[in-house]
């Protein structure tokens, strides 16, 4: 069994317990204390904190989440650093919002099935002995064999009893991880460590959902409207979703939305092309166009600010699309969740 020592957060006094092969950050949340964070690998600096005394060690050094002057000060990243004694911590930010609901376990999951939704994206189900229990948007961290540190892959699919964990992920040209991942076969096992995230489902609200997914942001949308369709309580809540592509043979979403009840109804797919000539060539006669200009073009500006938004892709959609809403449209923070792929 790996050691384990005591954190203490400076501020609030909670003391928790970290193995040493696990991360200051994750070890927290899993007992329950609220850490910042957002990406959880390295890449956007929420989880910062100083270390008030002990030692740790740093897993990536040259991690993006840190700035040279946060280098300076000698901040550190709690999803980047293991505990080598106990110690204090003193996190930039703790508050309640960031306790999970689900906490965070690692188990070893075996890929069951893999499925080709285009030519670069592939979906992976993976099986645990336990109930898989997390909310609709969240993530999980994938250990991948050969490769330094976790990456993070939304769930497509909802909590459940058969210990199914699904993913939506896209093969990105000379990435280390996602090379493995589409080595993996079947019966192969991989250790997963999850839920995290906070851009998942909120339950109590009424107002017309919007998800804009891009390219591989399609998983966790996809689980938010499949989370919706099963929640007894919004069963009168219209969902938009958008999605974007760069041509017609990127595009996909639509067949699993489909099999959805509501689908044609309170449930539209609107998706959109943002390469002209591809779509062209393909004899695409639908929208063309970045997916955040469609959202705009589609829904009347009254009608957006009362709407509540699902967001996920990469960093330029998410700005472009957190531009719009929060800085050109002025709806409401509270009523936008999003996850960036750092
Ligand atoms: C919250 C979240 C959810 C995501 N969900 C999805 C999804 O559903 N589908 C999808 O296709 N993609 C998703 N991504 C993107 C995904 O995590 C990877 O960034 C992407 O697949 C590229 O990985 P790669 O290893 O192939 O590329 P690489 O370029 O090899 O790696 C990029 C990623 O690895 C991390 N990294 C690189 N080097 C190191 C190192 N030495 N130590 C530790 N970490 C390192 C970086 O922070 C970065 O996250 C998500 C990202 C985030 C943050
Ligand atoms: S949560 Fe640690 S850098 Fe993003």
């Amino acid at each position: 069994m790996s050691k384990a020592f005591s954190i203490r957060v400076q501020q609030s006094g909670a003391e928790f317990s970290c193995d040493a092969d696990d991360t200051v950050l994750r070890a927290g949340l899993r007992a329950g204390v609220g850490l910042s964070y957002e990406c959880n690998v390295g890449g956007c600096g929420t989880c910062k904190f100083d270390l008030v005394e002990g030692e740790v060690q740093t897993l990536w050094e040259e991690a993006p989440g840190l700035n040279p002057r946060d280098r300076q000060r000698g901040r550190l990243l709690g999803c980047q650093c293991v505990p080598l004694t106990d110690c204090v911590i003193k996190p930039m930010i703790v508050d309640d919002q960031f306790v999970p609901v689900d906490a965070p376990r690692r188990f070893f999951g075996e890929l069951v099935a893999i499925r080709d939704l285009t030519h670069d994206i592939r979906e992976f189900v993976f099986k645990d002995d336990q109930a898989a229990d997390f909310r609709p948007g969240q993530y999980a961290l994938l250990h991948l064999p050969g490769v330094e540190g976790p990456r993070a892959y939304s769930m497509s699919n909802i909590r459940n009893a058969d210990g199914h964990w699904e993913f939506i992920i896209r093969k990105v040209p000379n990435g280390a991880g996602t090379a493995a991942l589409f080595d993996l076969k079947v019966g192969d096992r991989i250790e997963i460590d999850g839920p995290y995230g906070l851009a998942f489902l909120r339950t109590d609200v009424t107002r017309t959902v919007v998800c804009i997914g891009g390219g591989s942001g399609l998983a966790p949308m996809l689980s938010i409207a499949r989370g919706l369709v099963a929640e007894p309580g919004m069963q009168d809540v219209k969902l938009k979703f958008f999605y974007g592509a760069r041509g017609p043979q990127d595009l996909c979403g639509e067949d699993e939305l489909k099999a959805l009840p509501g689908f044609g109804d309170r449930l539209e797919f609107l998706p959109a092309l943002s390469d002209a000539d591809a779509a062209a060539a393909g004899g695409w006669s639908g929208a063309v166009g970045f997916i955040h200009e469609q959202v705009k073009a589609q829904i009347p500006t009254d009608q957006l600010q009362e709407c509540e938004f699902y967001t996920c892709g990469p960093p330029v959609m998410i700005n472009a699309v957190m531009q719009m809403l929060g800085g050109e449209l002025k709806v409401s923070p509270d009523r936008i969740h999003y996850d960036s792929f750092v």
